[in-house]
Protein backbone atom coordinates (compact mmCIF):
# COMPACT_ATOMS: atom_id res chain seq x y z
CA UNK A 1 0.00 0.00 0.00
CA UNK A 2 1.22 3.33 -0.83
CA UNK A 3 0.56 6.14 1.22
CA UNK A 4 0.44 9.89 0.75
CA UNK A 5 1.21 12.77 3.20
CA UNK A 6 -0.07 16.12 1.98
CA UNK A 7 -3.06 14.52 0.52
CA UNK A 8 -5.06 17.97 0.56
CA UNK A 9 -2.22 19.80 -1.39
CA UNK A 10 -1.78 19.73 -4.68
CA UNK A 11 0.79 17.24 -5.67
CA UNK A 12 -0.75 14.89 -3.06
CA UNK A 13 -4.06 14.87 -4.28
CA UNK A 14 -2.59 14.20 -8.15
CA UNK A 15 -0.89 11.04 -6.39
CA UNK A 16 -3.95 9.68 -4.88
CA UNK A 17 -6.27 10.25 -7.59
CA UNK A 18 -3.66 8.60 -10.28
CA UNK A 19 -2.72 5.98 -7.93
CA UNK A 20 -6.27 5.37 -7.28
CA UNK A 21 -6.89 5.46 -11.10
CA UNK A 22 -4.68 2.66 -11.93
CA UNK A 23 -5.89 0.77 -9.40
CA UNK A 24 -3.11 0.83 -6.25
CA UNK A 25 -3.69 0.28 -2.99
CA UNK A 26 -3.26 3.69 -1.36
CA UNK A 27 -4.55 5.79 1.77
CA UNK A 28 -3.64 9.62 1.80
CA UNK A 29 -3.64 12.17 4.87
CA UNK A 30 -4.68 15.46 5.00
CA UNK A 31 -4.17 17.55 8.40
CA UNK A 32 -6.65 21.00 8.42
CA UNK A 33 -8.65 20.37 4.82
CA UNK A 34 -10.40 17.33 4.30
CA UNK A 35 -10.61 16.65 0.66
CA UNK A 36 -12.84 13.58 -0.88
CA UNK A 37 -10.95 11.82 -3.99
CA UNK A 38 -13.31 9.85 -5.78
CA UNK A 39 -13.07 6.09 -4.11
CA UNK A 40 -9.58 6.83 -2.64
CA UNK A 41 -9.26 6.28 1.63
CA UNK A 42 -8.47 9.27 3.37
CA UNK A 43 -7.72 10.05 6.98
CA UNK A 44 -6.93 13.35 9.14
CA UNK A 45 -3.75 13.08 10.92
CA UNK A 46 -1.57 15.65 12.89
CA UNK A 47 1.75 14.90 11.25
CA UNK A 48 3.57 17.13 14.10
CA UNK A 49 2.21 15.04 17.06
CA UNK A 50 4.87 12.24 16.59
CA UNK A 51 2.83 9.71 18.78
CA UNK A 52 -0.27 9.86 16.36
CA UNK A 53 1.72 9.58 13.47
CA UNK A 54 3.37 6.23 14.46
CA UNK A 55 -0.03 4.84 15.58
CA UNK A 56 -0.66 5.92 12.19
CA UNK A 57 2.02 4.25 10.09
CA UNK A 58 1.89 1.04 12.32
CA UNK A 59 -2.05 0.14 12.00
CA UNK A 60 -1.69 1.30 7.87
CA UNK A 61 1.99 -0.49 7.43
CA UNK A 62 2.30 1.23 4.22
CA UNK A 63 4.77 -0.58 1.58
CA UNK A 64 5.62 2.92 0.19
CA UNK A 65 5.35 6.32 1.73
CA UNK A 66 4.92 9.70 -0.23
CA UNK A 67 6.08 12.56 1.80
CA UNK A 68 4.39 15.46 0.35
CA UNK A 69 3.25 17.43 3.63
CA UNK A 70 4.98 20.48 4.25
CA UNK A 71 4.46 24.02 5.13
CA UNK A 72 5.12 25.51 1.34
CA UNK A 73 3.90 29.31 2.29
CA UNK A 74 7.38 31.00 1.95
CA UNK A 75 6.12 33.98 3.24
CA UNK A 76 4.62 32.23 5.97
CA UNK A 77 7.46 30.15 6.82
CA UNK A 78 9.95 33.63 6.77
CA UNK A 79 7.79 34.60 9.86
CA UNK A 80 7.11 31.19 11.51
CA UNK A 81 10.89 29.72 11.41
CA UNK A 82 10.63 27.24 14.20
CA UNK A 83 7.25 26.10 12.90
CA UNK A 84 8.32 25.94 9.78
CA UNK A 85 11.26 23.93 10.75
CA UNK A 86 8.70 21.69 12.93
CA UNK A 87 7.24 20.84 10.07
CA UNK A 88 9.95 20.90 7.26
CA UNK A 89 12.51 19.26 8.92
CA UNK A 90 11.50 17.28 12.18
CA UNK A 91 8.40 15.48 10.64
CA UNK A 92 10.31 14.05 7.77
CA UNK A 93 13.25 12.95 10.00
CA UNK A 94 10.26 11.55 12.01
CA UNK A 95 8.95 9.88 9.27
CA UNK A 96 12.44 8.68 7.42
CA UNK A 97 13.07 6.94 11.09
CA UNK A 98 9.63 4.91 10.72
CA UNK A 99 10.14 3.67 7.09
CA UNK A 100 13.91 2.88 7.95
CA UNK A 101 12.57 0.93 11.03
CA UNK A 102 9.69 -0.71 8.89
CA UNK A 103 11.52 -1.28 5.93
CA UNK A 104 9.46 0.72 3.47
CA UNK A 105 10.30 2.76 0.41
CA UNK A 106 10.14 6.78 1.23
CA UNK A 107 10.07 9.50 -1.62
CA UNK A 108 10.53 12.92 0.05
CA UNK A 109 9.12 15.57 -2.23
CA UNK A 110 11.66 18.54 -2.07
CA UNK A 111 12.24 21.79 -3.75
CA UNK A 112 13.86 23.68 -6.68
CA UNK A 113 14.43 26.47 -4.24
CA UNK A 114 17.29 24.85 -2.60
CA UNK A 115 19.05 26.62 -4.87
CA UNK A 116 20.38 30.20 -4.74
CA UNK A 117 19.14 30.85 -7.77
CA UNK A 118 21.96 32.50 -9.15
CA UNK A 119 22.09 30.23 -12.48
CA UNK A 120 19.92 27.88 -13.27
CA UNK A 121 20.03 24.38 -15.14
CA UNK A 122 20.90 22.78 -11.97
CA UNK A 123 22.14 19.26 -11.71
CA UNK A 124 21.89 16.64 -8.74
CA UNK A 125 25.83 17.27 -8.01
CA UNK A 126 25.57 20.82 -7.66
CA UNK A 127 25.70 22.96 -4.36
CA UNK A 128 22.45 24.05 -2.72
CA UNK A 129 22.41 27.53 -1.57
CA UNK A 130 18.80 28.51 0.18
CA UNK A 131 18.12 32.00 0.48
CA UNK A 132 14.78 31.94 2.46
CA UNK A 133 13.47 29.95 5.66
CA UNK A 134 11.26 27.73 3.27
CA UNK A 135 13.92 26.52 1.16
CA UNK A 136 16.37 26.34 4.27
CA UNK A 137 13.99 23.80 6.18
CA UNK A 138 13.47 22.05 3.18
CA UNK A 139 17.22 21.17 2.43
CA UNK A 140 17.63 20.47 5.94
CA UNK A 141 14.74 17.81 5.13
CA UNK A 142 16.69 16.41 2.35
CA UNK A 143 19.54 15.69 5.44
CA UNK A 144 17.78 14.72 7.70
CA UNK A 145 15.90 12.11 5.55
CA UNK A 146 18.96 10.65 3.87
CA UNK A 147 20.49 10.32 7.81
CA UNK A 148 17.53 8.27 8.67
CA UNK A 149 16.95 6.19 5.97
CA UNK A 150 20.37 6.57 3.40
CA UNK A 151 17.56 4.16 1.08
CA UNK A 152 15.08 7.05 0.50
CA UNK A 153 14.17 9.00 -2.87
CA UNK A 154 14.49 12.39 -2.62
CA UNK A 155 12.78 14.15 -5.68
CA UNK A 156 13.38 18.56 -6.25
CA UNK A 157 10.28 19.75 -8.03
CA UNK A 158 8.13 22.18 -9.07
CA UNK A 159 4.54 22.58 -10.47
CA UNK A 160 1.01 23.74 -11.37
CA UNK A 161 -2.31 22.10 -11.70
CA UNK A 162 -6.21 21.50 -10.56
CA UNK A 163 -5.81 22.08 -6.54
CA UNK A 164 -8.30 19.74 -4.43
CA UNK A 165 -8.55 22.12 -2.12
CA UNK A 166 -9.71 25.98 -2.15
CA UNK A 167 -6.81 27.83 -3.13
CA UNK A 168 -4.86 28.27 -6.90
CA UNK A 169 -1.78 27.26 -7.59
CA UNK A 170 0.39 29.75 -10.31
CA UNK A 171 -1.55 28.38 -13.41
CA UNK A 172 -5.13 28.09 -11.91
CA UNK A 173 -4.20 32.17 -10.50
CA UNK A 174 -3.45 33.30 -14.38
CA UNK A 175 -6.79 31.46 -15.45
CA UNK A 176 -8.43 33.16 -13.07
CA UNK A 177 -7.27 36.92 -13.88
CA UNK A 178 -7.32 36.05 -17.58
CA UNK A 179 -10.90 35.11 -17.12
CA UNK A 180 -12.25 38.15 -15.39
CA UNK A 181 -10.20 40.13 -18.28
CA UNK A 182 -7.70 41.89 -16.09
CA UNK A 183 -3.74 42.00 -16.78
CA UNK A 184 -1.95 39.33 -15.56
CA UNK A 185 1.46 40.36 -13.93
CA UNK A 186 4.48 37.87 -14.89
CA UNK A 187 7.76 38.03 -13.91
CA UNK A 188 10.05 38.31 -16.40
CA UNK A 189 13.42 37.89 -14.60
CA UNK A 190 12.25 34.53 -12.52
CA UNK A 191 13.14 31.46 -14.59
CA UNK A 192 11.71 27.80 -13.90
CA UNK A 193 11.23 24.53 -15.45
CA UNK A 194 7.06 24.19 -14.44
CA UNK A 195 5.52 20.45 -15.00
CA UNK A 196 1.82 19.40 -14.44
CA UNK A 197 1.49 17.71 -11.02
CA UNK A 198 -0.11 15.37 -12.82
CA UNK A 199 2.66 14.20 -14.85
CA UNK A 200 5.01 14.35 -11.77
CA UNK A 201 2.86 11.83 -10.02
CA UNK A 202 3.23 9.20 -13.24
CA UNK A 203 6.86 9.82 -12.31
CA UNK A 204 6.88 9.48 -8.85
CA UNK A 205 4.76 6.09 -9.28
CA UNK A 206 7.27 4.94 -11.76
CA UNK A 207 10.39 5.88 -9.66
CA UNK A 208 9.02 3.96 -6.53
CA UNK A 209 8.27 1.09 -9.06
CA UNK A 210 11.61 1.04 -10.12
CA UNK A 211 13.45 0.87 -6.64
CA UNK A 212 15.10 4.19 -7.02
CA UNK A 213 17.14 5.54 -4.28
CA UNK A 214 18.81 8.91 -4.15
CA UNK A 215 18.06 12.32 -5.30
CA UNK A 216 16.39 13.32 -8.86
CA UNK A 217 15.59 16.56 -10.74
CA UNK A 218 11.94 15.88 -11.46
CA UNK A 219 10.51 19.35 -13.09
CA UNK A 220 9.64 20.05 -16.91
CA UNK A 221 12.08 19.78 -19.38
CA UNK A 222 11.83 23.26 -20.81
CA UNK A 223 13.07 26.45 -18.53
CA UNK A 224 10.69 29.51 -18.83
CA UNK A 225 9.82 32.84 -17.10
CA UNK A 226 7.15 33.04 -15.11
CA UNK A 227 6.02 35.90 -17.42
CA UNK A 228 6.51 33.96 -20.60
CA UNK A 229 4.99 30.97 -19.08
CA UNK A 230 1.70 32.99 -18.23
CA UNK A 231 1.39 33.97 -21.87
CA UNK A 232 1.46 29.98 -22.86
CA UNK A 233 -1.50 29.32 -20.14
CA UNK A 234 -2.85 32.34 -21.78
CA UNK A 235 -2.63 30.83 -25.42
CA UNK A 236 -3.35 27.43 -24.36
CA UNK A 237 -6.63 28.52 -23.11
CA UNK A 238 -7.62 30.98 -26.48
CA UNK A 239 -6.91 33.97 -24.78
CA UNK A 240 -5.16 37.18 -26.25
CA UNK A 241 -1.52 36.89 -24.73
CA UNK A 242 -0.65 40.43 -24.54
CA UNK A 243 -3.01 40.29 -21.88
CA UNK A 244 0.05 39.53 -19.94
CA UNK A 245 2.77 42.32 -18.99
CA UNK A 246 6.02 42.12 -17.49
CA UNK A 247 6.73 42.77 -14.30
CA UNK A 248 10.47 42.33 -12.30
CA UNK A 249 10.65 40.59 -9.16
CA UNK A 250 13.34 43.04 -8.24
CA UNK A 251 10.59 45.51 -8.16
CA UNK A 252 8.20 43.77 -6.48
CA UNK A 253 8.02 44.16 -2.16
CA UNK A 254 7.83 40.18 -0.86
CA UNK A 255 8.40 39.34 2.56
CA UNK A 256 11.19 36.39 1.73
CA UNK A 257 14.04 36.42 -0.73
CA UNK A 258 13.55 33.83 -3.81
CA UNK A 259 15.64 32.72 -5.70
CA UNK A 260 16.16 33.80 -9.93
CA UNK A 261 16.62 30.93 -11.66
CA UNK A 262 15.87 27.84 -10.36
CA UNK A 263 15.67 25.71 -13.69
CA UNK A 264 16.45 22.51 -13.08
CA UNK A 265 18.61 20.09 -15.23
CA UNK A 266 16.70 17.18 -15.61
CA UNK A 267 18.90 14.44 -17.66
CA UNK A 268 19.39 12.22 -14.67
CA UNK A 269 15.53 11.61 -14.48
CA UNK A 270 14.84 11.32 -18.02
CA UNK A 271 18.00 8.16 -18.01
CA UNK A 272 16.45 6.88 -15.42
CA UNK A 273 12.98 6.77 -17.19
CA UNK A 274 14.72 6.28 -20.60
CA UNK A 275 12.14 9.23 -21.89
CA UNK A 276 12.27 13.00 -21.86
CA UNK A 277 10.04 14.63 -19.18
CA UNK A 278 7.20 16.55 -20.83
CA UNK A 279 7.84 20.46 -22.20
CA UNK A 280 5.93 23.64 -20.91
CA UNK A 281 3.21 22.97 -24.41
CA UNK A 282 2.88 19.24 -23.54
CA UNK A 283 1.87 20.53 -19.38
CA UNK A 284 -0.20 22.90 -20.26
CA UNK A 285 -2.00 20.81 -23.25
CA UNK A 286 -2.68 17.94 -20.71
CA UNK A 287 -3.69 20.57 -18.02
CA UNK A 288 -6.31 21.74 -20.73
CA UNK A 289 -7.38 18.31 -21.41
CA UNK A 290 -7.80 17.77 -17.38
CA UNK A 291 -10.32 20.58 -17.63
CA UNK A 292 -12.31 19.59 -20.37
CA UNK A 293 -12.59 15.97 -19.26
CA UNK A 294 -14.22 17.37 -15.59
CA UNK A 295 -10.68 16.70 -13.86
CA UNK A 296 -10.57 19.53 -12.29
CA UNK A 297 -14.36 19.98 -11.29
CA UNK A 298 -13.95 16.15 -9.67
CA UNK A 299 -10.95 17.08 -8.02
CA UNK A 300 -12.09 20.57 -6.80
CA UNK A 301 -13.96 20.13 -2.60
N1 LIG B 1 3.74 23.88 -5.21
C1 LIG B 1 4.94 23.92 -5.79
O1 LIG B 1 5.14 24.42 -6.90
C2 LIG B 1 6.12 23.28 -5.11
C3 LIG B 1 7.38 23.60 -5.59
C4 LIG B 1 8.47 22.95 -5.05
C5 LIG B 1 8.31 22.00 -4.06
N2 LIG B 1 7.09 21.74 -3.58
C6 LIG B 1 6.97 20.71 -2.53
O2 LIG B 1 6.01 19.76 -2.95
C7 LIG B 1 5.31 19.24 -1.81
C8 LIG B 1 3.81 19.37 -2.03
O3 LIG B 1 3.50 20.74 -2.22
P1 LIG B 1 1.99 21.22 -2.51
O4 LIG B 1 2.08 22.56 -3.19
O5 LIG B 1 1.24 20.11 -3.15
O6 LIG B 1 1.48 21.42 -1.02
P2 LIG B 1 0.25 22.27 -0.51
O7 LIG B 1 -0.79 22.32 -1.57
O8 LIG B 1 0.74 23.56 0.04
O9 LIG B 1 -0.27 21.37 0.68
C9 LIG B 1 0.51 21.13 1.83
C10 LIG B 1 0.02 19.85 2.44
O10 LIG B 1 0.72 19.62 3.66
C11 LIG B 1 -0.24 19.22 4.66
N3 LIG B 1 0.25 19.55 5.98
C12 LIG B 1 0.77 20.71 6.43
N4 LIG B 1 1.03 20.62 7.75
C13 LIG B 1 0.68 19.36 8.15
C14 LIG B 1 0.70 18.67 9.38
N5 LIG B 1 1.14 19.24 10.51
N6 LIG B 1 0.25 17.38 9.42
C15 LIG B 1 -0.20 16.79 8.30
N7 LIG B 1 -0.24 17.39 7.10
C16 LIG B 1 0.19 18.67 7.02
C17 LIG B 1 -1.48 20.05 4.30
O11 LIG B 1 -2.64 19.52 4.92
P3 LIG B 1 -3.96 20.41 5.17
O12 LIG B 1 -4.04 21.40 4.03
O13 LIG B 1 -5.07 19.41 5.14
O14 LIG B 1 -3.80 21.07 6.49
C18 LIG B 1 -1.48 19.87 2.78
O15 LIG B 1 -2.05 18.65 2.42
C19 LIG B 1 5.82 20.02 -0.60
O16 LIG B 1 6.76 19.23 0.07
C20 LIG B 1 6.49 21.25 -1.20
O17 LIG B 1 7.55 21.71 -0.40
C21 LIG B 1 5.98 22.38 -4.05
Amino acid sequence: MILVTGASGLLGASLVSLAQEQRREVVGLYHRHPVRIDGARLLAADLMDEVESCRIFQELGPSSVVHCAAATDVDWCEEHPDEAHRINVTVPSAIAGITSRSDARLLYISTDSVFDGGRGNYAETDMPGPVNVYAKTKLQGEREVLRQNPTALIARVNFYGWNAQNKDSLAEWILKQLNHGRLVPGFSDVVFCPALADDLAEVMLALLDRNLAGLYHVAGSEPVSKYEFARRVASTFGFDPAQVVPRRMADAKLKAQRPRNTSLNTGKICAALGRPMPDVEAGLRRFAHLRESGYADRIKN
